[in-house]
């Protein structure tokens, strides 16, 4: 039995979450809108199209903000296509996915959906192979009220208010040699603060991201970073970065170590952003939006797990079917998120229905949940408050982490993962919310918890994800195969809690204060 001890103070804070950072991701691609999000003649379709059955988990889901319309799809997309009467809209190749794009789905049938779903939307801009001419008559379209030909163009589309966006992504991993027109860092750096300028000249209300670097290992991260943000510091107010974790090697411990990856890439990009502040003497500070994230790997490797050929409409790809590890690797990568939230003020799992999602349909048939389902939902629901800072004494394990994203094919040493990963949250309902994860495969793990300044604790609720099959997975035929369970053996005296954890376990504990 291993044993690991915390100790937190309700007074000591990393900072409060702010809600962007239960965001989720729809891009044009694969069956995510269509026979995801959107379907027509589905059995729970309402009048607009969108399927009941997938509002419904995306409720329980809870995601905050999503954004729209890629990722790699954006950097070739003309906005214009997706608006007006969908009879005329053309029907267009994508380059992105090697598909046929009908248009039928557009930005003011994503504002609807994101109402009847009741989510902020965000939305990425083309700076591929567009530049800032199209996205500041994109602002115009959607922000502005009436009376010039692009707000005047929305209202005879029928959308008589503005849609005011307010979160805008300045393009799409535009450091990558995959992205439609890939750009430099100087090159980049320029049409970005060209492109936000006129963005805030239409609109100042906004809030803009800036692309970082796709990943932690391109070859270019760093240098991308800094050079991007000296062209835009003025101008933007995040700076993006993504992760897809992955198995790649089947080697589990290093699999569940990865996440602590995230928070070095964190840690780098906020160095980065606040030297650049340095040079300048600025006292401003860039917040960083997480905006892709997840674990994705058995559907990526080869161009034929990406693309099916001939050109189809919504081919079935990226379908990555979750199991229970790839759900402890997640929930990993949720805790580096919430004991950042003094700087990640946005993030946006990627993606949200279908394709590397928490929720999977059947086009004509059943939605389910995914096994990553649970720690978002848990985390989204419970992790909203003060994360608290915690010092967490237990025994590390040494990995090698394999990620071969970007051109250096190297493993990512991670020399001291502790087996307990945890975050605390000062909920805003007055609970202690505790998310652990047990990265020990076969041990179980006591942990006790000296939480300071909350008085008397009292057990609200406590549940366990967990399986003996690691690569156990949720499907149509079982589609509650894994979910959460009553986790046994929490007990509290005094502010003093005591928790068993099962091995390879994500956990939610929360605690009552009773003072
Ligand atoms: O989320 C899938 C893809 O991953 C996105 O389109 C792209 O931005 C990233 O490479």
């Amino acid at each position: 039995m291993r044993q690991a001890n915390v100790l937190l103070d309700g007074d000591f804070a990393i900072g409060d979450t702010d809600p962007r950072l239960f965001g989720a991701f729809v891009e044009h691609l694969g069956r995510c809108v269509y026979g995801g999000i959107y379907e027509p003649g589905h059995a729970t379709a309402d009048e607009k199209g969108f399927r009941r059955d997938v509002l419904a988990l995306v409720k329980e889901l809870g995601p905050t903000i999503m954004r729209y319309p890629g990722g790699n799809f954006v950097s070739g997309y003309n906005w214009e296509d997706g608006v007006g009467p969908v009879n005329k809209r053309p029907t267009k190749l994508d380059l992105a996915w090697f598909s046929t794009e009908p248009n039928t789905f557009g930005t003011n049938e994503f504002m609807d959906w994101c109402r009847v779903a009741d989510l902020e939307p965000m939305l990425a801009v083309n700076l591929g192979t567009r530049d800032g001419d199209a996205a500041r008559n994109l602002v115009e379209y959607c922000n502005h009220p009436a009376g010039s030909y692009y707000a005047d163009l929305r209202r005879s589309h029928g959308y008589k208010e503005p849609h005011q966006v307010k979160f805008w992504c300045l393009g799409n991993e535009m450091d990558g040699p995959w992205q439609m027109e890939h750009k430099t860092a100087t090159e980049y750096g320029r049409v970005a603060a060209e492109a936000a300028k006129m963005m805030r000249w239409v609109d100042p209300s906004l809030v803009l991201a800036a692309c970082g670097s796709t990943a932690r290992n391109m070859p270019t991260f760093g240098r991308w970073d800094d050079e991007v943000i000296e062209h835009t510091f003025e101008l933007i107010d995040f700076i993006s970065l993504h992760t897809y974790l992955n198995n790649y090697k089947g080697d589990t411990p290093a699999f569940l170590a990865s996440s602590d990856v995230m928070d070095f890439f964190i840690e780098e990009v906020v160095a980065i952003a606040d030297a650049v502040a340095a040079r300048r003497r600025s006292t401003k500070r860039l917040m960083l939006s997480f905006d892709e994230w997840n674990v994705w790997y058995r559907t990526r490797r080869t161009r034929s797990d990406r693309v099916k050929e001939g050109w189809p409409v919504a081919p079935p790809i990226l379908e990555e079917v979750y199991t229970m590890e790839d759900a402890l690797a997640f929930g990993g990568a949720c805790i580096s998120l919430l004991n950042h939230a003094d700087r990640v003020k946005c993030a946006c799992l990627a993606q949200l229905v279908n394709v590397i999602a928490p929720i999977m349909t059947e086009t004509g048939g059943p939605a389910w949940r995914q096994t990553i389902f649970y720690p978002f939902a848990q985390m989204s629901k419970f992790g909203r408050g003060r994360v608290l800072r915690t010092r967490v004494e237990c025994e590390t394990y040494a990995a090698s982490y394999y990620d071969p994203r970007g051109v250096i094919d190297q493993a990512f040493p991670i020399p001291a993962a502790p087996y307990l990963k945890l975050a605390a949250v000062a909920a805003n309902d007055g609970s202690l919310n505790l998310f652990a994860l047990n990265r020990d495969l076969r041990q179980p793990m006591t942990v006790t918890v000296d939480a300071r300044g909350f008085g008397n604790l009292l057990v609200a609720q406590a549940l366990e994800l967990r399986d003996d099959d690691l690569k156990a997975v949720n499907s149509k035929s079982a589609p509650e195969r894994i979910k959460p369970a009553p986790l046994k053996g929490v007990d509290s005296d005094k502010g003093k809690l005591r928790v068993r954890l099962a091995p390879a376990s994500w956990n939610l504990i929360r605690w009552e204060a009773t003072r």
